[in-house]
């Protein structure tokens, strides 16, 4: 059985390296005046808006004496060192070296550009200096659509992707660790399939018969009741999404760009797009604050999920049928990690099973 049982895994196996894919650096507004530094697979690098508005992405080392260039600040349309005053284009050529004579520009003075995309209000980035970018970033949905109501937030967390993204579509904790803000452990469970579909470049669960959540948020969203549309998704490397339809007007989707600081810490980049019948100026400061509750809480059992990982030194994890997307994900993740594409023609893996929800 693929879904049940137990599985030793050294705590490497459980962070999945990645690197040839798009990741979320961090986002445009978060570019003040200054450069932001952002670490991508333990690789530093640094963000910067020059005067022209072109935001550029070199890796965090000056060449001359390899302080981080995000200790420096933006002149124009360069980045200067805060050590020396070396000024970089966003090609990472030397255009200034104070105090020498002549031009500035040798190549060896060449600061290293790391590959990057604006989209969506987000700067992507490119973390792998041995594969070309390839594919585009992953598109919001709903976040330029002006019928939802959109909220981003960029918050860490303790976990490797994989940990994390595990978390954010596992369904069965969230009445026990949730309990009474999303589902409630008190209400009474009812019988729900669950299709799983693993692809070459995501993997799915679609939840069939499940009622309104019966906690506060559910209740929110939709007061009248009645059964919902659920589907969970991973898409690689790193996205989750969580997808909620509530009869015709209701469209909750929830997703997070994951990006890989290191093998123990994430930053989740959430965009939460929703639809209801409530105005997005009340649906706001409801969702927010109840968002972040579920969040810190996630984080709270992440920190000493990773805690006792390190504590023992390696994976002992039992799953049965109703963890349904985590050994799927793992897969995934590891074949992507080795460089492998997988086949965009071959049939999905499909497996149905049923969870009390
Ligand atoms: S270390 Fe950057 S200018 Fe000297
Ligand atoms: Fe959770």
């Amino acid at each position: 059985m693929e879904q049940t049982g137990a599985s030793h895994r050294s705590l490497d196996a459980l962070a999945p390296k990645v690197t040839a894919a798009w990741y979320i650096a961090c986002r445009v507004d978060a570019l003040g005046a200054g450069p932001v530094r952002s670490m991508v697979h333990g690789r530093p690098m640094v963000v910067f808006r020059g005067a022209g508005g072109d935001v550029s992405v070199l890796v965090d080392r000056c060449p001359h004496r390899n302080v981080p260039l995000s200790f420096g600040r933006v002149v124009g349309d360069t980045i200067q060192c805060g050590y020396h005053g070396w000024r970089f284009d966003g090609e990472g050529t030397c255009t200034h070296v104070p105090g020498l004579p002549g031009d500035a520009g040798h190549p060896a003075r060449r600061a290293t550009v790391v590959p990057s995309v604006v989209q969506q209000g987000f700067v992507w980035v490119w973390p792998d200096a041995d594969v070309a970018p390839h594919g585009t970033p992953f598109r919001f949905r709903h976040l330029d659509d002006p019928a939802y109501t959109t909220v981003c937030r960029s918050l860490p967390s303790p976990g490797s992707v994989f940990m994390v993204v595990e978390n954010a579509l596992d369904v069965p904790h969230t009445a026990f660790l949730h309990g009474g803000l999303f589902r409630d452990d008190t209400a009474q469970r009812r019988e729900v399939t669950c299709h799983i579909r693993r692809f070459h470049d995501r993997a799915e669960c679609a939840f069939v018969g499940e009622r309104r959540p019966s906690g506060i948020a559910g209740r929110l969203l939709s007061p009248s009741g009645g059964d919902i549309s659920h589907v969970d998704r991973f898409h690689l490397p790193s996205i989750t999404e969580v997808e909620y339809r509530l009869g015709d007007e209701n469209h909750v989707l929830l997703n997070g760009a994951c990006t890989p600081v290191d093998d123990t810490t994430t930053i989740v980049h959430a965009v939460v797009s929703i639809r209801s019948r409530l105005p997005g100026w009340l649906v706001r400061p409801i969702v927010q604050p109840l968002a972040l509750r579920i969040f810190a809480q996630d984080v709270e059992v992440l920190r000493l999920q990773v805690d006792t990982l390190q504590a023992f030194g390696d994976a002992t994890f039992v799953s049965t049928d109703i963890d349904v997307l985590g050994t799927h994900i793992l897969r995934l993740m590891h074949r992507a990690a080795r460089g492998d594409a997988g086949d965009p023609e071959a049939p999905p893996f499909e497996r149905t099973t049923t969870m009390l929800v």
